[in-house]
């Protein structure tokens, strides 16, 4: 079994910073499952699918070419990097995402992520439903407020638009969707780690996560040293 840890929460809690900084740490893979329903989502809209249209859904999940190289993310060969994370891809993967035919569609392709030396998956559902044998979990939260706040200076930084108090309204109605699916949502699992990082800097989150990852596969902390 190659080390996994899974690292999941709702949007804006920092999950994928944390997920980021582990795998360079570790030297491990990295798995941004947010991102592909981010694609998915784009990749309807584009098509003009509507969300009814359960079969084409799932034809454009299965089907979708997608290459993630230096930071960019490639959706059938174009660059689509920023595209995916506007607030609108945010919501249109929301929305896909709660179609079970369209999880059920992915979750293959996630597992095959898990490869040695080993893997951080980042997402909503990694240690309930894609990676449940995973030997660390962390579940990530913060306020909404705050968790809008960093959302807010993340897209001013990339030079795009943002209102904070739609963020606000954004985030809650997001948490709302994700936890009240029917399929998969959006809870710790019950061997889950909770981290509230309200008040906590990225370095203190990642302090956190990296000693519970030495204890439980002390061998990556050879690899990484
Ligand atoms: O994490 P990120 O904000 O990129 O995820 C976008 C959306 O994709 C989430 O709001 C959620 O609905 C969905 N998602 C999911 N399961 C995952 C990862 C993301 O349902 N494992």
């Amino acid at each position: 079994m190659v080390p996994i840890i899974t690292i999941d929460g709702p949007s804006g809690s920092g999950k994928g910073t944390i997920a980021r900084l582990l795998a360079d740490r570790f030297g491990l893979h990295c798995l941004d499952s947010g991102a592909l329903y981010r694609l998915v989502g784009l990749a309807a809209e584009r098509a003009s699918v509507p969300l009814s249209s359960v079969d084409r859904l799932v034809e454009l999940a299965a089907g979708m070419e997608v290459a993630f190289r230096e930071g960019a993310v490639f959706l059938d060969q174009e660059d689509v990097t920023l595209a995916i994370r506007t607030e609108q891809a945010g919501n249109a993967a929301s929305r896909v995402a709660a179609v079970p035919e369209v999880r059920a569609a992915l979750l293959q392709w996630q597992r095959n992520y898990a490869r040695e030396p080993g893997l951080v998956a980042d997402g909503r559902d990694m240690g309930t439903v894609v990676f449940p044998t995973a030997g660390v979990k962390i579940y990530l939260t913060a306020s909404p407020e705050e968790r809008a706040r960093r959302r807010y200076n993340q897209l001013k930084e990339k030079g795009l638009d943002a209102s904070l108090a739609r963020l606000v309204a954004e985030i809650r109605e997001r948490d709302e969707r994700d936890s009240s699916r029917s399929v998969a949502p959006l809870l710790p699992a019950p061997d889950a780690q909770l981290l509230e990082s309200t008040s906590l800097s990225i370095a203190e989150v990642l302090e956190r996560v990296v000693s519970n990852v030495q204890r439980v596969y002390p061998v990556l902390v050879k690899q990484g040293a």
